[in-house]
């Protein structure tokens, strides 16, 4: 599980260094992402877990009358994504939990994005219902999320890399990266916090993780930085942490084509709009 504390410390730290093979990663979930939110005429946009930024940075970069918000708990991450946003003056960024944010008087917005930020609250239902009190009647909200973790073939293919886990099952519910893998459930959610209108578009795409010469170094690197492995392989000692390491780039050297090392991975586009 990953949690939104977690997300203040470590993990936002090493998504705060890898935010540029992270934002590869999503190609072709955030040009889907975009072209879903482009469709909608909108004046204010808040950015649900911005992360380094780049969904508020598009958004605010070819809508120059629109004023876009990224909310964050990360302040590693806020600090990319300020960076990135320095040329745009209607682009800001707030720190704080989501679940809290409140739009100022005259600022509720009217498309509400998010790239994989939605799935870290301890009450989804109670999050969801507050943003929908910040937002205008009938905003559109439209955002990632993966789909559940035997749908998405790059976590099976890490986990044939490690050793069985001994421990209970995680709680496929609990917050972090699979909590809404869930369609019903995600439905569920959102319905009882009062958003209408609820779609679910599935997107199977390949998910880079290395490219160029040293694509699998890469690959690994990344992995050894963000996800699941990271954690799995830092818990390791000695030996098992050496096999782990040569079974992981074994897996890596099996998806290599061309000059990429790409995995599959599948998620949903959900859109929504709030009670008019
Ligand atoms: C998987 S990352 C996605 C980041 C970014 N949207 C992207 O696509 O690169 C999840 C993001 O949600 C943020 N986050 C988690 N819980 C949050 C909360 N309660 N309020 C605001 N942001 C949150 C994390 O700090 C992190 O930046």
């Amino acid at each position: 599980m990953t949690d939104q504390f977690e997300w203040t410390g470590q993990v936002g730290n090493a998504w705060a260094e890898e935010w540029q093979r992270t934002d590869r990663s999503f190609t072709p979930v955030t040009e889907r992402l975009l072209e879903v939110a482009r469709a909608h005429a909108f004046t204010r946009v808040m950015d649900i877990g911005c992360g380094a930024g780049e969904l508020s940075v598009a958004l605010a970069a070819d809508t120059p009358s629109a004023r876009v918000t990224g909310v964050d708990v990360s302040t590693d991450l806020l600090g990319v994504a300020r960076v990135r946003a320095s040329k745009l003056g209607n682009l800001r960024f707030a720190l704080g939990d989501a679940a809290a944010w409140t739009a100022g008087e005259g600022e509720r917005p009217d498309l509400l994005v998010s790239r994989h930020g939605v799935m870290f609250f301890d009450d989804p239902v109670a999050a969801f219902a507050h943003i929908a009190g910040q937002a205008m009647p009938g905003a559109n909200l439209v955002f990632s999320c993966f789909r559940e973790r035997g749908e998405n073939g790059w976590v099976r293919e890490l986990a044939s890399a490690l050793p069985p886990g001994d421990g209970p099952k995680p709680d496929p519910h609990a917050p972090g990266p699979f909590a809404f893998g869930d369609r019903e459930r995600v439905e569920g959610i959102l319905s009882e916090a009062g958003w209408q209108e609820i779609g679910f578009e599935p997107i199977d795409y390949s998910m880079v993780v290395g490219k160029g010469e040293d694509a699998v170094d890469e690959a690994l690197s990344y992995f050894l930085r963000i996800g699941p492995a990271a954690r799995a392989i830092a818990s390791l000692d000695g030996s098992q942490r050496g096999e782990a390491l040569a079974r992981l780039r074994g897996v890596l050297e099996a998806h290599h084509r061309g000059d990429a090392v790409s995995l599959p991975a599948a998620c949903w586009i959900v859109t929504a709009r709030s009670p008019r």
